[in-house]
């Protein structure tokens, strides 16, 4: 089935997912809000994230850091100065575009040089056509604001742009704390500001919206292989579906959490099908990353990117020891141990190894000596591998993927079109529905209202007592709740068959089957199913 974002937006609006920011205001562009079933949705997807990133994991701390932070931070990382977009004004019509965009749109690239950003020959404003474009600006996409009574250069912050940076600069207090040795990660969920140049498709690119993302840290190379003789590399074809080992090296690291994330992805509800992984090529890469690769999935309005993983090397914890003045450097107590045991000549070949190697990159050699003459007593900076998605981003592939219409046939003939969301039972907002067959029966009603309490003690459920039951069916289709509970007459013993009393109705969402069973097995049957 064709799906439209638009179908999509509608039945959101109308069931209560999303919402436009302030919308009795007129709303504000890049900006939206999550009603009762939409944020369900995302506090789900959060959950599973951390179940999966952190809960089930003996490598991985969390962190709730402040959205506001010391601006030097955002200096350090390199914000201030590069956190920018190109922006591209019409003259004529006053249209305002992010110039990368403008040129992709017309299947052009947008040029860059030493000296910055030019538009290609023949771009022109896709509002009006004219070619009367201004050249591309620089525009810093960071939120800024003051904090304290004073409105002056010294007393400016800003909202962060991603979360991972507060992680960097808990570093320090986060080692301790854990008490995790590398290689360990620290996780984070939570709101991330940009000002975007142009919003678009729906919630795809906000200006205020959630990211969850994780920094694992990992020994550099050189240290693994100190450590372990020998560092492995993707060529030596490591088992990436079990536990990860000692001598990983970087490379390794990196496509086991590209798995990790496909197989949560995949655990999520999106089909391996719709998700493309999008590996950046070299020109591509950010100056100190070594890879990156985007996880994509197929919407409705093209392949985008849901998350990023890339492998940022040490330049994150680099750049915050220059700028605080504090080491960032770990005590990797078996490191120390393994190179206690090599000869005084094994490590100066393995010195004039690494001297080479970083001078031949252009690398300092005394910066070069001083590193190996850390690794020699056990102490680096840790690099990184930084999976980072979207929340929001994937709250939409989910709806996007789940929306279906059905065309149903009833017995007399009538065409009829179901709505309904297929989600993973695990992320569906609602889990249960609880309808009485009848309200007009007390003790019916009582004993589909008990049920629904005990129920509602595990998951987010739904009561539902007015209109004819297959309306009350059709609701819960659109909203996605997988199962629906049904009391009847012969729950109360009043059917035509006595032993019947004490069992339901189970309704399943995707195949509309029901099938009778005993009130004791409900909530057994449910876990499994929800199970991520
Ligand atoms: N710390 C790395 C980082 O922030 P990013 O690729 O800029 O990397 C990571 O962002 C993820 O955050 C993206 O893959 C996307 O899912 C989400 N994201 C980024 N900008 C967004 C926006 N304007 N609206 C919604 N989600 C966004």
């Amino acid at each position: 089935m064709e799906k439209s974002l638009e179908q999509i937006a509608s039945l959101c609006k109308r069931r209560g997912f999303i919402f436009p920011s302030s919308e009795i205001y007129g709303g504000l562009n890049g900006f939206w809000d999550y009603g009762p079933m939409g944020s369900e949705l995302k506090r789900n997807i959060r959950d599973a994230w951390w179940h999966f990133m952190v809960q089930w994991r003996d490598d991985v701390v969390g962190l709730d850091a402040t959205i506001i932070m010391n601006p030097r931070i955002w200096e350090a990382s390199g914000h201030v100065g590069g956190f920018a977009d190109p922006m591209v004004d019409c003259k004529d019509c006053k249209k305002r575009h992010r110039a990368d965009q403008l040129c992709e749109e017309q299947g052009l690239k947008l040029v860059q040089d030493g000296k910055g950003w030019k538009l290609p020959e023949g771009c022109k404003c896709t509002a009006c056509g004219s070619k009367n474009l201004t050249e591309p600006r620089s525009f810093n996409l960071m939120f800024k604001t003051y904090v304290g009574p004073v409105e002056d250069d010294s007393s400016v912050a800003y909202l962060r742009p991603e979360t991972a940076q507060a992680i960097f600069a808990q570093f320090l207090n986060i080692v301790p704390t854990s008490r995790k040795a590398v290689p360990f990660g620290v996780a984070q969920s939570g709101k991330s500001f940009r000002n975007e140049i142009n919003p678009r498709n729906y919630t795809f690119r906000s200006r205020e919206f959630e990211q969850m993302e994780l920094e694992f840290f990992i020994r550099p190379d050189e240290a693994v292989e100190l450590l372990c003789g020998h560092v492995a590399t993707l060529a030596d074809g490591p088992d990436l579906s079990g536990e990860p080992q000692d001598d990983w090296g970087w490379e390794v690291w990196h496509k086991y959490w590209v798995e990790q994330r496909l197989k949560w992805y995949r655990l999520a509800g999106l089909p391996q099908e719709d998700l493309h992984l999008y590996w950046q090529t070299k020109e591509e890469l950010a100056h100190y990353a070594r890879a990156c690769v985007d996880i994509e999935y197929a919407f409705p309005f093209g392949v985008q990117e849901l998350e990023g993983i890339a492998a940022r090397s040490d330049f994150d914890l680099t750049q915050h020891q220059k700028h605080s003045g504090k080491s960032m450097e770990v005590m990797d107590d078996r490191l120390r141990l393994a190179c206690a045991t090599k000869s005084p000549e094994e490590k100066d070949a393995f010195r004039a190894k690494v001297v080479a190697d970083w001078t031949a990159r252009g690398k300092d050699p005394a910066a070069a000596n001083a590193f190996v003459d850390g690794l020699f007593a056990g102490r680096y900076v840790p690099h990184v591998i930084e999976p980072s998605a979207g929340t929001d981003r994937l709250a939409l592939a989910l709806l996007c993927n789940a929306y279906d219409e059905e065309k149903l046939v009833d017995s007399k003939g009538k065409e009829d079109i179901r709505y309904v969301l297929r989600f993973s039972p695990a992320l569906a907002p609602v889990k249960v529905a609880v309808l009485p067959l009848v309200k007009n029966k007390p003790e019916l009603r009582e004993k589909a209202r008990d049920l629904y309490k005990k129920l509602q003690r595990k998951w987010k459920c739904a009561w539902d007592e007015t209109g004819a039951i297959g309306r009350r069916y059709r609701r819960q289709d659109e909203i996605g709740t997988p199962f629906c509970v049904t009391v009847d007459f012969d729950t109360m013993g009043e059917g035509d068959d006595p032993a019947l009393k004490d069992t339901v109705t189970l309704r399943f969402r995707d195949s509309m089957e029901q099938v009778r069973i005993p009130i004791s097995e409900l909530v057994a049957k449910i876990d499994a199913a929800i199970e991520l």
